[in-house]
């Protein structure tokens, strides 16, 4: 056999290996080529098994030159297995890339709720007339949201029907209810208060008056435009050793006429009955001007603390007297922004909320 032949065979052997591998598009595709050349019945194989009926020297050199086509062929073959795994990888990269200059979704500035709006402007304006603003449970005792507050048993307020009663307290446990007011926060803030200043009062020394506002979240059985099952109650609670029916008047007066921004608002002190204040009064308030203007408008119920509820805050009636009222936000957010259905308010739609940013 002519050496040179045989060697450009070789030559052309590897050319066509290289040309079948460069083709292969696919992993498989080259898997397959590969096996065309150097499987079991490759073209490479083929040749060293007719090696064995060549005379020893030939055989030599022949084995030799195969040897460096199967290695020349090997090395095509790795290469190309090499290019398609980078292809891959970089297809990979591509499909999975993240645009990181694609502006972030941003939070909007938010805002306040408007019966948060409320609550701010009620705690600035009674802070800037000495009030301490006070915060208490929503889940009450039996005793200060009704017994202590002066309210008998039979009250219509303490019927299943209009109060949240909360099961799972246990059988010895006093009976636990959503809080139907902000009033035991009267009881609740006087008692630390008396507390506090008990030394100086058994010593016949006095105390400083309690002037304090409590808002909050407040819960009845009651649903319909004007009415929510939770809704909010500001508490208003003075107590001293000479506080009159006048000094409410000045006080809850100004304090209208300023969170309206009002100054011929006109109030009406309406007589009413509450079992924890003696006398009583329901709060109207009429604009003069505006779509509201003639009305008469109930904001609050109010009235001089009854002396068994000043007994129950741990202070002498005979010395200690004041007033309260009860006044309701929601209700004072819907007559300064002319809303017409409270349930707004608790629906979280943000169109309605954002008018308010
Ligand atoms: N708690 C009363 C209510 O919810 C309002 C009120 C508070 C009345 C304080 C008098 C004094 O209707």
């Amino acid at each position: 056999m002519d050496e040179r032949i045989a060697m450009n065979e070789l030559d052309a052997l590897v050319a066509s290996a290289e040309t079948d591998f460069a083709q292969a598009a696919l992993p498989a595709d080259l898997e397959n080529a590969k096996a065309r050349f150097l499987g079991k019945s490759g073209r490479i194989t083929a040749l060293m098994k007719d090696l064995a009926s060549l005379p020893v020297d030939e055989k030599k050199t022949r084995g030799a030159a195969i040897n460096l086509a199967k290695q020349a062929i090997e090395a095509a073959l790795n290469a190309r297995r090499q290019a398609l795994a980078d292809a891959e990888l970089q297809a990979q990269l591509q499909a999975e890339a993240l645009d990181v200059t694609l502006p972030g979704r941003q939070r909007g500035p938010g805002g306040l709720h408007p019966v948060s709006i409320t609550l701010e402007r009620i705690e600035g304006i009674f802070a800037s007339m000495g009030f301490e603003v006070a915060d208490g449970p929503e889940i009450e005792t039996d005793w200060f949201n009704f017994t202590a507050l002066n309210t008998p048993e039979d009250h219509p307020a303490r019927s299943m029907h209009d109060t949240f009663y909360v099961e799972g307290a246990g059988p010895d446990a006093p009976p636990h209810l959503l809080r139907t007011h902000t009033s035991p926060m009267q009881i609740r803030h006087a008692v630390q208060h008396v507390k506090r200043h008990r030394a100086a009062l058994d010593a016949g020394e006095g105390m400083p008056e309690i002037r304090v506002i409590a808002p909050g979240r407040t819960y009845r059985v009651d649903s319909d435009a004007t009415h929510s099952p939770m809704f909010h109650q500001c508490e208003g609670l003075w107590i001293g050793e000479n506080v009159s029916f006048k000094d409410l008047k000045v006080v809850f007066t100004d304090f209208c006429r300023t969170f309206f921004e009002s100054r011929d608002l006109v109030l009406r002190f309406r007589p009413s009955f509450f079992p924890f204040t003696e006398p009583s009064a329901e709060v109207d308030i009429q604009f003069q001007s505006g779509p509201l203007a003639g009305r008469w408008l109930e904001v609050a119920g109010s009235g001089q603390v009854h002396p068994n509820v000043v007994r129950n805050m741990g202070l002498d009636p005979e010395r200690f007297i004041g007033f309260a009222f009860g006044m309701g936000p929601d209700r004072l957010t819907m007559l300064r922004y002319g809303i017409n259905d409270l349930r707004l308010f608790f629906e979280g739609d943000l169109r309605f909320l954002r008018q308010f940013r």
